[in-house]
Protein backbone atom coordinates (compact mmCIF):
# COMPACT_ATOMS: atom_id res chain seq x y z
CA UNK A 1 0.00 0.00 0.00
CA UNK A 2 2.47 2.75 0.92
CA UNK A 3 4.32 1.64 -2.58
CA UNK A 4 1.01 2.22 -4.54
CA UNK A 5 0.30 5.88 -2.52
CA UNK A 6 3.82 7.12 -3.26
CA UNK A 7 3.66 6.35 -6.62
CA UNK A 8 0.22 7.61 -6.72
CA UNK A 9 0.98 11.18 -4.67
CA UNK A 10 4.07 11.61 -6.26
CA UNK A 11 1.81 12.00 -10.02
CA UNK A 12 -1.15 13.19 -8.82
CA UNK A 13 -0.12 15.72 -5.85
CA UNK A 14 3.39 16.67 -6.44
CA UNK A 15 4.25 15.12 -3.19
CA UNK A 16 8.16 13.90 -3.07
CA UNK A 17 8.39 10.73 -1.00
CA UNK A 18 10.02 7.18 -0.52
CA UNK A 19 7.17 4.78 0.34
CA UNK A 20 8.89 3.79 3.62
CA UNK A 21 8.39 7.63 5.09
CA UNK A 22 4.86 6.53 4.62
CA UNK A 23 3.05 5.70 7.81
CA UNK A 24 -0.56 4.35 7.56
CA UNK A 25 -2.82 4.84 9.92
CA UNK A 26 -6.60 4.69 11.13
CA UNK A 27 -7.34 7.68 9.58
CA UNK A 28 -6.56 11.18 9.72
CA UNK A 29 -7.18 11.79 13.01
CA UNK A 30 -5.05 9.13 13.92
CA UNK A 31 -2.27 10.51 12.35
CA UNK A 32 -3.21 14.24 14.14
CA UNK A 33 -3.10 12.12 17.24
CA UNK A 34 0.32 10.60 16.66
CA UNK A 35 1.84 14.19 15.38
CA UNK A 36 0.24 16.01 18.29
CA UNK A 37 2.30 13.62 20.41
CA UNK A 38 5.46 13.03 18.92
CA UNK A 39 5.96 16.67 17.88
CA UNK A 40 5.25 18.88 20.67
CA UNK A 41 5.37 18.72 24.25
CA UNK A 42 2.07 19.12 26.30
CA UNK A 43 2.18 23.36 27.02
CA UNK A 44 3.38 23.90 23.21
CA UNK A 45 1.97 26.44 20.63
CA UNK A 46 0.16 25.32 17.90
CA UNK A 47 -1.76 27.66 14.64
CA UNK A 48 -4.61 26.29 14.29
CA UNK A 49 -7.35 27.64 11.34
CA UNK A 50 -9.86 29.68 12.08
CA UNK A 51 -12.36 28.93 11.47
CA UNK A 52 -11.36 25.54 11.07
CA UNK A 53 -11.51 21.18 11.38
CA UNK A 54 -12.49 20.32 15.01
CA UNK A 55 -10.79 16.89 14.56
CA UNK A 56 -7.60 18.03 13.95
CA UNK A 57 -8.40 20.75 17.00
CA UNK A 58 -9.48 17.90 19.64
CA UNK A 59 -6.44 16.05 18.59
CA UNK A 60 -3.74 18.95 19.83
CA UNK A 61 -5.93 19.99 22.95
CA UNK A 62 -6.32 16.17 23.73
CA UNK A 63 -2.56 16.34 23.87
CA UNK A 64 -1.95 19.80 26.00
CA UNK A 65 -0.97 21.70 23.05
CA UNK A 66 -2.48 25.67 23.20
CA UNK A 67 -4.38 26.46 20.17
CA UNK A 68 -3.00 29.41 18.41
CA UNK A 69 -5.89 30.58 16.59
CA UNK A 70 -4.72 32.40 13.35
CA UNK A 71 -7.80 33.47 11.03
CA UNK A 72 -8.77 32.42 7.28
CA UNK A 73 -9.57 34.97 4.69
CA UNK A 74 -11.82 34.61 1.72
CA UNK A 75 -9.42 35.38 -0.62
CA UNK A 76 -5.95 34.11 0.18
CA UNK A 77 -6.77 31.34 3.25
CA UNK A 78 -4.85 31.69 6.27
CA UNK A 79 -3.13 34.87 7.35
CA UNK A 80 0.34 34.19 8.03
CA UNK A 81 1.23 37.41 8.40
CA UNK A 82 -0.97 37.90 11.79
CA UNK A 83 0.57 34.36 12.81
CA UNK A 84 3.99 35.31 12.95
CA UNK A 85 2.43 38.44 14.55
CA UNK A 86 0.33 37.39 16.93
CA UNK A 87 2.09 33.86 17.86
CA UNK A 88 5.61 33.82 16.65
CA UNK A 89 6.72 31.85 19.44
CA UNK A 90 4.60 28.36 18.15
CA UNK A 91 5.91 25.50 16.64
CA UNK A 92 3.56 23.93 14.25
CA UNK A 93 0.89 24.91 12.27
CA UNK A 94 -1.74 22.80 10.97
CA UNK A 95 -3.27 23.87 7.91
CA UNK A 96 -6.07 22.34 4.82
CA UNK A 97 -4.49 24.60 2.04
CA UNK A 98 -5.68 22.46 -1.07
CA UNK A 99 -9.43 23.36 -0.04
CA UNK A 100 -9.62 25.15 3.61
CA UNK A 101 -12.55 23.23 5.91
CA UNK A 102 -14.87 24.30 6.06
CA UNK A 103 -14.44 27.85 4.05
CA UNK A 104 -13.21 25.95 0.73
CA UNK A 105 -10.69 28.84 0.21
CA UNK A 106 -7.28 27.71 -1.93
CA UNK A 107 -4.12 29.00 -0.03
CA UNK A 108 -2.55 31.63 -2.26
CA UNK A 109 0.82 30.64 -3.87
CA UNK A 110 2.22 33.73 -1.31
CA UNK A 111 0.73 32.46 1.65
CA UNK A 112 1.92 29.27 1.01
CA UNK A 113 5.36 30.49 0.39
CA UNK A 114 5.16 32.70 3.74
CA UNK A 115 4.37 29.96 5.30
CA UNK A 116 6.74 27.72 4.48
CA UNK A 117 9.65 30.51 5.39
CA UNK A 118 7.97 30.85 8.73
CA UNK A 119 8.57 27.24 9.17
CA UNK A 120 12.04 27.76 7.56
CA UNK A 121 12.98 30.02 10.13
CA UNK A 122 11.69 29.49 13.05
CA UNK A 123 12.13 25.12 12.86
CA UNK A 124 8.32 25.12 13.30
CA UNK A 125 6.55 22.12 11.69
CA UNK A 126 3.63 21.87 9.80
CA UNK A 127 0.85 19.95 9.28
CA UNK A 128 -0.57 19.77 5.39
CA UNK A 129 -4.23 18.28 6.28
CA UNK A 130 -5.22 17.57 2.02
CA UNK A 131 -8.17 15.73 3.17
CA UNK A 132 -10.59 16.14 0.05
CA UNK A 133 -7.82 17.42 -2.24
CA UNK A 134 -8.69 14.41 -4.94
CA UNK A 135 -11.78 16.49 -6.15
CA UNK A 136 -10.67 19.08 -8.23
CA UNK A 137 -12.83 20.45 -10.60
CA UNK A 138 -11.47 23.37 -12.44
CA UNK A 139 -8.25 25.80 -12.49
CA UNK A 140 -4.87 25.02 -11.84
CA UNK A 141 -4.10 21.74 -10.25
CA UNK A 142 -2.35 22.58 -6.90
CA UNK A 143 1.08 20.59 -6.05
CA UNK A 144 0.79 20.08 -1.83
CA UNK A 145 1.87 22.08 -0.16
CA UNK A 146 4.79 19.15 1.34
CA UNK A 147 6.22 18.89 -2.47
CA UNK A 148 6.79 22.55 -2.75
CA UNK A 149 8.97 22.00 0.63
CA UNK A 150 10.54 18.96 -0.57
CA UNK A 151 9.24 17.37 2.66
CA UNK A 152 11.65 19.35 4.74
CA UNK A 153 9.06 20.78 7.55
CA UNK A 154 5.65 19.37 6.01
CA UNK A 155 4.27 16.12 6.82
CA UNK A 156 1.92 15.70 4.60
CA UNK A 157 -2.04 13.96 6.06
CA UNK A 158 -4.29 11.63 3.53
CA UNK A 159 -7.21 9.65 4.29
CA UNK A 160 -8.97 7.20 2.27
CA UNK A 161 -12.11 8.99 4.70
CA UNK A 162 -13.32 10.95 1.66
CA UNK A 163 -12.13 9.39 -1.86
CA UNK A 164 -13.72 6.27 -0.89
CA UNK A 165 -15.51 6.37 2.35
CA UNK A 166 -15.00 7.04 5.91
CA UNK A 167 -15.63 3.77 7.61
CA UNK A 168 -12.69 1.93 5.82
CA UNK A 169 -10.69 3.98 9.02
CA UNK A 170 -7.46 4.04 6.53
CA UNK A 171 -4.96 7.35 6.26
CA UNK A 172 -1.56 8.10 6.09
CA UNK A 173 1.26 10.37 6.83
CA UNK A 174 3.88 11.37 4.73
CA UNK A 175 7.14 12.56 7.23
CA UNK A 176 10.74 13.38 7.25
CA UNK A 177 12.75 10.80 6.57
CA UNK A 178 14.64 10.81 10.11
CA UNK A 179 10.65 10.78 11.84
CA UNK A 180 9.83 7.92 10.62
CA UNK A 181 11.29 5.49 13.16
CA UNK A 182 9.60 7.61 16.13
CA UNK A 183 6.44 7.22 13.99
CA UNK A 184 6.47 3.62 13.48
CA UNK A 185 7.14 2.84 17.10
CA UNK A 186 4.73 5.28 18.52
CA UNK A 187 1.85 3.81 16.31
CA UNK A 188 3.16 0.51 17.03
CA UNK A 189 2.39 0.83 20.96
CA UNK A 190 -0.92 3.02 20.09
CA UNK A 191 -2.45 1.10 17.48
CA UNK A 192 0.13 -1.60 16.34
CA UNK A 193 -1.52 -1.42 12.54
CA UNK A 194 -4.56 -1.05 10.57
CA UNK A 195 -6.10 -4.06 9.66
CA UNK A 196 -3.82 -5.44 7.09
CA UNK A 197 -6.53 -7.02 4.73
CA UNK A 198 -7.65 -4.01 3.85
CA UNK A 199 -4.74 -2.11 3.25
CA UNK A 200 -4.04 -5.49 0.74
CA UNK A 201 -7.65 -4.57 -0.63
CA UNK A 202 -6.93 -1.07 -1.19
CA UNK A 203 -3.30 -1.16 -2.37
CA UNK A 204 -4.81 -3.90 -5.79
CA UNK A 205 -7.60 -1.21 -5.93
CA UNK A 206 -4.79 1.51 -6.47
CA UNK A 207 -2.32 -1.03 -8.49
CA UNK A 208 -5.02 -2.06 -11.34
CA UNK A 209 -6.37 1.12 -11.93
CA UNK A 210 -9.30 1.50 -10.35
CA UNK A 211 -8.30 3.58 -7.46
CA UNK A 212 -8.01 6.52 -10.23
CA UNK A 213 -11.42 5.46 -12.45
CA UNK A 214 -12.85 5.62 -9.14
CA UNK A 215 -11.60 9.26 -8.90
CA UNK A 216 -12.19 10.55 -12.84
CA UNK A 217 -15.91 9.04 -12.29
CA UNK A 218 -16.46 10.90 -8.88
CA UNK A 219 -15.57 14.17 -9.70
CA UNK A 220 -17.76 14.10 -12.62
CA UNK A 221 -20.41 13.01 -10.68
CA UNK A 222 -19.98 15.75 -7.88
CA UNK A 223 -18.83 18.47 -10.15
CA UNK A 224 -22.11 17.88 -11.58
CA UNK A 225 -24.24 18.36 -8.21
CA UNK A 226 -21.70 21.53 -7.36
CA UNK A 227 -23.49 23.17 -10.40
CA UNK A 228 -26.62 21.87 -9.40
CA UNK A 229 -26.33 23.33 -6.12
CA UNK A 230 -24.57 26.47 -7.02
CA UNK A 231 -27.46 27.67 -9.79
CA UNK A 232 -30.09 26.95 -7.65
CA UNK A 233 -28.85 28.83 -4.48
CA UNK A 234 -28.32 31.84 -6.69
CA UNK A 235 -31.82 31.34 -8.58
CA UNK A 236 -34.07 30.58 -5.62
CA UNK A 237 -31.69 32.67 -2.45
CA UNK A 238 -30.65 35.44 -4.21
CA UNK A 239 -30.14 38.00 -1.40
CA UNK A 240 -30.05 35.39 1.03
CA UNK A 241 -27.18 33.92 0.72
CA UNK A 242 -24.19 34.27 -1.23
CA UNK A 243 -22.02 31.36 -2.64
CA UNK A 244 -18.69 31.18 -5.12
CA UNK A 245 -18.63 27.94 -7.04
CA UNK A 246 -15.71 25.76 -4.96
CA UNK A 247 -12.97 24.85 -7.22
CA UNK A 248 -12.20 21.54 -5.40
CA UNK A 249 -14.20 19.70 -2.72
CA UNK A 250 -17.48 18.05 -1.42
CA UNK A 251 -19.27 20.77 0.18
CA UNK A 252 -19.39 25.04 -0.43
CA UNK A 253 -20.19 27.72 2.34
CA UNK A 254 -23.26 29.90 1.60
CA UNK A 255 -22.53 33.26 3.38
CA UNK A 256 -25.33 34.47 5.17
CA UNK A 257 -26.46 38.41 5.41
CA UNK A 258 -25.12 40.27 8.20
CA UNK A 259 -27.86 40.13 11.10
CA UNK A 260 -28.78 36.65 10.74
CA UNK A 261 -27.66 33.71 13.00
CA UNK A 262 -26.63 30.78 11.50
CA UNK A 263 -27.29 28.53 14.17
CA UNK A 264 -30.92 29.00 14.24
CA UNK A 265 -31.09 28.37 10.56
CA UNK A 266 -29.56 25.25 11.05
CA UNK A 267 -31.61 24.20 13.93
CA UNK A 268 -34.91 25.10 12.10
CA UNK A 269 -33.40 22.74 8.88
CA UNK A 270 -32.79 20.08 11.34
CA UNK A 271 -36.03 19.81 12.00
CA UNK A 272 -37.40 20.20 8.59
CA UNK A 273 -34.83 17.05 8.27
CA UNK A 274 -32.05 19.03 6.53
CA UNK A 275 -28.65 18.77 7.55
CA UNK A 276 -26.38 21.65 7.38
CA UNK A 277 -23.36 22.54 9.95
CA UNK A 278 -22.92 26.65 10.87
CA UNK A 279 -19.57 27.94 10.48
CA UNK A 280 -19.97 29.77 14.27
CA UNK A 281 -19.98 26.01 15.44
CA UNK A 282 -16.12 25.82 14.02
CA UNK A 283 -15.34 28.85 15.28
CA UNK A 284 -13.70 29.65 18.48
CA UNK A 285 -13.36 33.02 17.85
CA UNK A 286 -16.47 35.38 17.38
CA UNK A 287 -17.26 34.85 13.47
CA UNK A 288 -16.75 37.70 10.99
CA UNK A 289 -19.45 36.53 9.44
CA UNK A 290 -22.27 33.86 9.12
CA UNK A 291 -22.85 31.20 7.23
CA UNK A 292 -23.78 27.57 6.24
CA UNK A 293 -21.26 24.37 5.11
CA UNK A 294 -23.79 22.60 2.66
CA UNK A 295 -22.34 19.20 1.14
CA UNK A 296 -23.23 18.08 -2.25
CA UNK A 297 -21.65 15.19 -2.63
CA UNK A 298 -23.81 12.42 -1.04
CA UNK A 299 -27.32 14.18 -2.19
CA UNK A 300 -28.30 13.42 -6.01
CA UNK A 301 -29.75 16.34 -7.66
CA UNK A 302 -33.50 15.64 -6.35
CA UNK A 303 -32.38 16.18 -3.02
CA UNK A 304 -29.87 19.20 -3.95
CA UNK A 305 -33.55 21.21 -5.73
CA UNK A 306 -35.57 19.35 -2.27
CA UNK A 307 -32.78 20.59 0.22
CA UNK A 308 -32.75 24.50 -1.33
CA UNK A 309 -36.47 24.66 -1.39
CA UNK A 310 -36.36 24.00 2.46
CA UNK A 311 -33.81 26.48 2.84
CA UNK A 312 -35.17 29.24 0.97
CA UNK A 313 -38.58 28.67 3.03
CA UNK A 314 -36.49 28.94 6.43
CA UNK A 315 -34.60 31.82 5.21
CA UNK A 316 -36.99 34.22 3.63
CA UNK A 317 -38.64 33.79 7.08
CA UNK A 318 -36.03 34.32 9.14
CA UNK A 319 -34.44 37.34 7.06
CA UNK A 320 -33.76 40.41 9.16
CA UNK A 321 -35.48 43.39 8.52
CA UNK A 322 -33.97 46.62 7.18
C1 LIG B 1 -10.74 18.70 7.36
C2 LIG B 1 -10.79 17.21 7.49
N1 LIG B 1 -9.66 16.53 7.70
C3 LIG B 1 -9.67 15.20 7.81
C4 LIG B 1 -10.84 14.48 7.70
C5 LIG B 1 -10.82 12.98 7.68
O1 LIG B 1 -10.73 12.38 8.86
P1 LIG B 1 -10.61 10.79 8.95
O2 LIG B 1 -9.60 10.32 7.95
O3 LIG B 1 -10.17 10.59 10.34
O4 LIG B 1 -11.96 10.22 8.67
C6 LIG B 1 -12.04 15.14 7.55
C7 LIG B 1 -13.29 14.37 7.54
O5 LIG B 1 -14.36 14.82 7.76
C8 LIG B 1 -12.02 16.54 7.42
O6 LIG B 1 -13.17 17.21 7.21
Amino acid sequence: LREALAAHLAVARGVQCQADQIIIVAGAQAGFDLAARLLLNPGDLAWIEEPGYFGARYAFQNAGIQLALVRVNSKEGLEVLAGKTEFPQARLAIVTPSHQFPTGVTMSLAQRLALLEWANQTGAWIIEDDYDSEFRFGGRPLEALQGLDKGRHVLYVGTFSKVLFPALRLGYLVVPPALVDAFLKLRRFVDTQPPILDQMVVAEFIEEGHFLRHIRRMRQIYKSRRDVLVEMLQSQLRGLIGVSKPEAGMHLVGWLAPGMDDQQVAKQAAAKGLEVVPISSLSLLPPTRAGLMLGYAAVDEKKIRVGVSTLSEILIKLKPLV
